[in-house]
């Protein structure tokens, strides 16, 4: 396992369309382990094969509900509900903004052993489905943000102008 570079905003790979697994491979196997590492070590929920640089359809996600998450070609079927909330991306660092995401998810997907699989989630867990599914067509959640996307450097900072 290795942790990987987590490509920034701005890199063209984050823009561009993910193409399905057709099969599991060794190197596929281990892409899927070191992105659940690199996405450890960065404190993220949610990972999509692009942030690392490999333009395929492939999601990690762990939102601390105990399970581990692979999403292989995904595909949402249904959705429900809505929540309004900060959303922020290993992608976009040290930013986060207000989007507005379906309370509700059902995804297809097939899992490691490349086996259809149905998951259904929500709130956080909705809410990781949808960003990453937005990674592999090339969106980015900043174009989803409502207001203006907020910089955590300055947040920090005004709050601690605020304890004098
Ligand atoms: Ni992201």
């Amino acid at each position: 396992m290795a942790i990987r570079k987590v490509r920034v905003m701005g890199d063209e790979i984050l823009t561009k369309a993910c193409k399905p697994v057709k099969e599991m491979t060794p190197r596929i196997k281990e892409l899927i382990d070191d992105m659940f590492e690199t996405m450890y070590e960065e404190d993220g929920v949610g990972l999509a094969a692009s942030q690392v640089g490999v333009l395929r359809q492939i999601v990690t996600i762990d939102v601390d509900d105990g399970n581990q998450y692979v999403l292989i070609n995904p595909e949402i079927l249904e959705t429900s509900g809505e929540q309004t909330g900060y959303e922020g991306c290993l992608s976009v660092p040290g930013k986060r903004g207000i989007v507005t995401r379906p309370d509700h998810v059902k995804v297809r997907a097939l899992n490691e052993d490349m086996e259809p699989y149905e998951l259904e989630g929500d709130g956080l867990l909705a809410r990781a489905i949808c960003h990453e599914c937005d990674h592999l067509k090339g969106s980015l959640y900043v174009d989803l943000v409502e207001g203006k996307l907020e910089d955590l450097a300055d947040l920090a900072e005004e709050e601690a102008e605020g304890e004098d």
